[in-house]
């Protein structure tokens, strides 16, 4: 059993490089989380694994370490209300606003292994007729690397397919590929993939006009919670918007974002970026 010096070192060490906050008393879920890593690593023991990380702080190990303790649950049409609105209100707005001269940029932020991304890019290709000529370009990323390899593979097995798709939409955007169901061309050309750390600026992304960061900052410390939404706001375009999760907040973010009325969940940026930045 881990020791409570190698649980702080461990929890220190997930609050440092993600902002993820392991709760007290779940020593059990680290745990379960680094077994299988200590064994695929050759250690006999998640205390030995623990222990040569504290003599010779490997950066690639403490980064799987880190990766394997955050929440990757997730999966299609997780929570469509914002989905459907983002369809039905915002983009016709950003469709105008842009008027066909440049691209509209989705950013799915915090995508695990890939369903939030894909679930946009469904709706874009049932949609697809409407929004002909328009250019439209979801990126999903997430600090994990493991779950970005298994989202870039648009690869399910069948039980994470049950879980959100109905059955019109598994056999129209998925086809059978030996025991998993794989996204079709169609959808996949709406989405790429990269790993990126909600901490860091991020600059390689560009400009989004709405980003989704949806039961991320849930499993983040507060300060970690601030600096993500702080970092979130210089990503998106003046006239953006961002979406989080039942029970997520703009809380600590000052007056980067406001809430919209009608819409749970979905805020708008407030001051532009240089004003902020001279306040
Ligand atoms: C619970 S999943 C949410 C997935 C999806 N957004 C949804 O709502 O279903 C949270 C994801 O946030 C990612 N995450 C946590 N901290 C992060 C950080 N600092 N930078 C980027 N991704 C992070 C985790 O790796 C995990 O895949």
């Amino acid at each position: 059993m881990l020791d409570n010096g190698a649980i702080k070192s461990i929890s220190a060490e997930a609050r440092r490089r993600a902002g993820i906050a392991i709760p007290k008393g779940q020593t059990y879920l680290v745990e379960a989380r680094l077994a299988p890593i200590a064994r695929s690593e050759g250690y006999e023991s998640q205390e030995d694994l623990i222990n040569a990380l504290a003599q010779v702080p490997e950066d690639r190990l403490w980064r799987r370490v880190v990766e394997s303790l955050a929440d990757h649950e997730t999966w299609f049409f997780r929570d469509p209300a914002p989905l459907d609105h983002f369809m039905s209100d915002i983009l016709p707005v950003l469709a105008r606003i842009k008027a066909r001269k440049a691209p509209i940029r989705i950013w799915s932020a915090g995508c695990g292994t890939g369903q939030e991304a894909w679930s946009l890019a469904m709706l874009l290709e049932e949609h697809k007729d409407r929004l002909a000529g328009i250019d439209i370009e979801i990126v999903g990323t997430d600090i994990c690397s493991r779950a970005i390899d298994r989202a870039q593979t648009g690869a399910y097995s069948q039980f994470e397919v049950q879980r959100g798709l109905s059955i019109h939409r598994l056999i129209e955007h998925f086809k059978p590929s030996g025991n998993q169901w794989v996204l079709k061309d169609s959808v996949k050309r709406w989405v790429r993939f990269e790993r990126g750390n909600l901490l860091k600026p991020q600059e390689n992304l560009g400009e989004f006009d709405i980003i989704f960061c949806r039961n991320v900052l849930s499993g983040m410390t507060p300060d970690a919670r601030k600096h993500t939404l702080a970092q979130l706001a210089t990503r998106l375009a003046p006239a953006g918007y961002l979406v989080l999760g039942p029970g997520e907040t703009i809380a600590g973010a000052g007056d980067l974002y406001r809430s919209l009325t009608g819409a749970r969940g979905v805020y708008a940026r407030t001051m532009d970026r240089q004003s902020k930045q001279a306040a």
